[in-house]
């Protein structure tokens, strides 16, 4: 891909200089961000092109997906462009260099920002092994990362989502909660695991999940993946294409989940994501409850400046609540919503 040569030699020019990004600072999963925009997974997925990324001023990166062995994804054509839309279609299917690659690569290059790592299992390991892969995927990355992803929510893995049903997920969260204290004990390094989930759920499915994700005390909840569903662009040819949508149209499902993730575990920070194109709709993903962002889509329409505009404008609705600093900002902001008060940002939009 063009973008990720580019961006790995500015990483080489860059030399740890990063360009001044607003400080925004956040507190989540333990872990410090200078800001709480990051890059969702799937853009850089053999950790490629960190510094050049982390130079761009995102406050955090997740590398990934990345499964046990190698694999060439699906083939092409796999991505689609539906640009008045600023949507995008996929079908990659976690084409990725394979999880020892990956390993070798962050055992020796700088971490400027948080790095989460988002792990997932090969196309031709069957369902009921799944496990192993997302355990063989945790010992080999959970050392070199900040966070690890699982993820749960690609479309493109057959059968992949089925790991989102209660009994599956148990299991193999189970399982991943016990490897990362085993790991602790070892290491004093507890590394936090956050669960990617889907857009496109039955109401009850959800509801099932989330009390799993209660009962095992998951560390986040990214919200959320590509959507299989066509909202707002069903009429158009490509959008007969197989794979995930993502991008503007994916905005306000994504959103949907966040609050209903949001109000049934306030106490579980939320890693907001989809259809995130302008500082407006990243500030409505906060206001639904995400304590940090992620874009893709966005940034491949908007461009590498799509980061400090962002940023920039949250610094703006930060100040316009009249707090100094981001947290409290965002409740009052949220107590606001709640009490039906018009917040003074919502001119800003
Ligand atoms: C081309 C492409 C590849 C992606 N690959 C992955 C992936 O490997 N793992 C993953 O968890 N999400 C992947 N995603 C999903 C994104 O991380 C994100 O959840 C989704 O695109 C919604 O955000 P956006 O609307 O800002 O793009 C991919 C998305 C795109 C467009």
């Amino acid at each position: 891909m063009a973008a990720l040569v580019a961006l790995r030699v500015l990483g080489l020019f860059a030399g740890g200089k990063r360009a001044k990004a607003p400080r925004l600072p956040v507190t989540a999963m333990g872990l410090e961000f200078g800001n709480p925009l990051g890059l969702a997974a799937g853009f850089d997925k053999n950790g490629c092109a960190i510094q050049g990324l982390a130079a761009l001023g995102f406050g955090f990166l997740e590398v990934g997906t990345v499964t046990p062995r190698a694999q060439p994804g699906n083939p092409r054509p796999r991505l689609f462009r539906l640009a008045e839309q600023r949507a995008l279609i996929n079908r990659l299917g976690f084409n990725n260099d394979g999880m020892d690659q990956l390993a070798a690569r962050l055992r020796t290059s700088r971490r400027p920002v948080p790095i989460g790592v988002n792990i997932g299992k090969n196309r031709d390991t069957p369902l009921p092994r799944a496990v192993d892969d997302y355990r063989l995927g945790f010992a080999a990355l959970a050392p070199y990362a900040d966070y690890i992803t699982v993820n749960l929510s690609s479309p493109n893995t057959p059968g992949l989502r089925a790991l989102q049903e209660p009994e599956r997920a148990r299991e193999l969260l189970g399982a991943l909660y016990e490897d990362r204290a085993a790991l602790e004990r070892r290491s004093g390094r507890r590394v936090p695991i956050a669960v990617k989930i889907a857009p496109d759920f039955a109401p009850e499915t959800l509801e099932t999940l989330l009390c799993v994700l209660k009962e095992v005390a998951c560390d986040a909840v990214i919200a959320t993946n590509t959507t299989v569903e066509r909202p707002g662009v069903g009429h158009l040819r490509t959008a007969t294409e197989q794979g995930g949508l993502s991008g503007a149209p994916l905005g306000p499902r994504a959103r949907e989940i966040i609050s209903k993730v949001f109000k049934a575990l306030p106490e579980i920070p939320i890693i907001g994501v989809g259809g995130i194109v302008d500082a407006a709709e990243a500030w409505k993903h906060l206001l639904a409850g995400a304590s940090l962002l992620q874009i893709y889509t966005g940034l491949i329409y908007e461009g590498p400046g799509l980061v400090h505009t962002i940023l920039a404008g949250l610094g703006d609705r930060v100040r316009a609540t009249g707090h100094d600093d981001f947290a409290s900002a965002l409740s009052a902001a949220r107590r606001n919503l709640s009490s039906g008060e018009e917040p003074n940002m919502v001119k800003l939009s």
